[in-house]
């Protein structure tokens, strides 16, 4: 009898299945077209304790019980479609493990499905790519402690490791594992954006060749920028494209895709009234960067008229730094306050300093700020918010000024900032005593007799204003 199942044999399923018979267990595998399966077999999974199956009733009868499988298939319909197929072969107690980017509301669906059946689900986020699939992912686990504890061993051993542990931790009841792993991805378009945008302005302001920028790149990573996005940044940078010998970079067209993850976090923003502007604005960076052809035609439409500044590269170079971790700082911060208001609606119970250990190795948002992130966390009882802490406020007002230098010298050259822009604005409305709401409700009150409250009174007010 085998230890575990690993269904769907794509990339990740592949790599993850290899991991998991590189730590010691016996893995048994199924993939709904046999030719893969085949071709695994003869390939990666050649003299490994991985054994194959080409029919749903064999695989789930070569798992010791309570059986544990692992799907690693496209999220949405498929995996419905899939437990629907396993569920006649599965006994009371056995578990599905959900590793796909499932939504959380599907997710916390079928957790009631099964849990009517007896059948045990976890929703575990998988973050790191094939790379990380293969040699330590960053897992976070949702669920049931029960479902958690069957299979906690196999997890915490295949997980990424770190100096602060294994990168893998019970994160929640319900579908908190993918909750969080939602907002993971959230994160992680806000900080390609917000890259994105650094790289904008040293190429189109300092003029500098895409091999200088990989070298500042590769600079910032040594400090405190060290992050994996920057450290890919640099080498994605430094490929040459053999047919025509320039940077593969400068050859991509600039039109970005997306599967929903992000899409899906700002909504849930928008659901629980929690402000993100700048996770939101990096969903709608990605949209409006698939308008090509209007965006081509608009720009011929237009006279920019560039400032005569002497600009000082050092200074730039330097103000891009601190600008990139105001805003990654403002990004975790709007995504982990909505955690924490998800964590308090839905009852995941999300213990935030753990969700900061296990993003620290294996995902694609790991940094090394986030031990900075995790120090405010810590020190406080209720931390919802990280912009309610000394710390944070002197870390952030240490690099206000970076950003408005910044902002402003990419608005003299025309140059979008969304994330920089609404990290900053986050930043002043937040800590804002009087913003014009005042003015917002008189107008409210004037078209709709939609009331108002007052400074200067209790109570609820509505004025004949004409
Ligand atoms: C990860 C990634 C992974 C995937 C993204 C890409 O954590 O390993 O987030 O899950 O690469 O979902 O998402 P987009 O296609 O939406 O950019």
């Amino acid at each position: 009898m085998n230890d575990i199942g690993l269904l769907g044999l794509g990339v990740m399923g592949q790599s993850l299945a290899l991991n998991i018979a590189n730590k010691g267990y016996n893995v048994s595998v199924f993939n709904i077209t046999s030719d893969l399966t085949r071709t695994f077999m003869e390939t990666r999974a050649k003299d490994r304790n991985i054994f194959p199956f080409y029919d749903i009733k064999s695989f789930v009868e070569s798992l010791s019980k309570p059986r544990k499988i692992f799907l690693m298939i496209v999220a949405g319909q498929p995996v419905d479609e899939m437990i629907q197929k396993l569920i006649p072969y599965l006994d009371k107690g056995d578990l599905i493990i959900d590793g796909g980017n499932s939504y959380y509301k599907d997710t916390t669906r079928r957790l009631k499905e099964l849990k009517e059946k007896g059948i045990l689900y976890l929703g575990v986020g998988v973050s790191g790519g094939e790379s990380g699939a293969l040699n330590g992912p960053s897992l976070m686990p949702g669920g049931t402690i029960e479902a958690y504890d069957l299979v906690k061993d196999i997890l915490l051993k295949i997980s990424a490791q770190t100096e602060s542990g294994p990168c893998c931790a019970y994160v929640g009841n319900d579908s908190a594992g993918h909750f969080v792993k939602m907002l993971h991805n959230g994160i992680e378009y806000g900080m390609m954006q917000a890259i994105s945008e650094v790289y904008d302005i040293l190429r189109k302001v300092l003029k500098l060749s895409t091999n200088e920028i990989a070298e500042i790149f590769e600079e910032w990573n040594r400090g405190e920028l060290n992050s994996f996005l920057i450290e890919i940044s640099h080498k994605l940078m430094r490929h040459i494209d053999k047919s025509t010998g320039k940077p593969t970079l400068e050859l991509i067209l600039d039109k970005a895709g997306q599967k929903g993850t992000g899409k899906w976090t700002a909504e849930a923003a928008l659901e629980l009234g929690i402000p993100t502007p700048s996770l939101n604005a990096a969903v709608e960076g990605r949209i409006i960067t698939f308008f090509k052809e209007d965006r081509t035609k608009l720009s011929r439409k237009i006279q920019k008229k560039y400032p005569d500044l002497t600009l000082d590269k050092e200074k730039i170079i330097e103000e891009l730094k601190n600008a990139l971790l105001f805003s990654n700082f403002i990004l975790f911060s709007q995504g982990l306050w909505l955690m924490s208001e998800a964590s308090k609606v839905y009852g995941y119970n999300i213990r935030i300093s753990d969700v900061l250990k296990i993003w620290k190795g294996g995902c694609i948002i790991r940094a090394k700020m986030l031990d900075f992130y995790r120090e405010i966390v810590d020190e406080k009882d209720d931390n919802s918010n990280l912009l309610n802490n000394e710390k944070s406020i002197k870390f952030l007002m240490e690099k206000i000024e970076s950003v408005k230098y910044i902002t402003n010298v990419a608005r003299e050259y025309y140059i979008p900032m969304l994330i920089h822009n609404t990290a900053l604005d986050y930043f002043l409305s937040m800590t804002e005593e009087n913003l014009p709401a005042n003015l917002i409700q008189a107008q409210r009150d004037f078209f709709g007799a939609h009331t108002y409250s007052r400074i200067d009174m209790e109570g609820t007010f509505h004025t004949i204003w004409e």
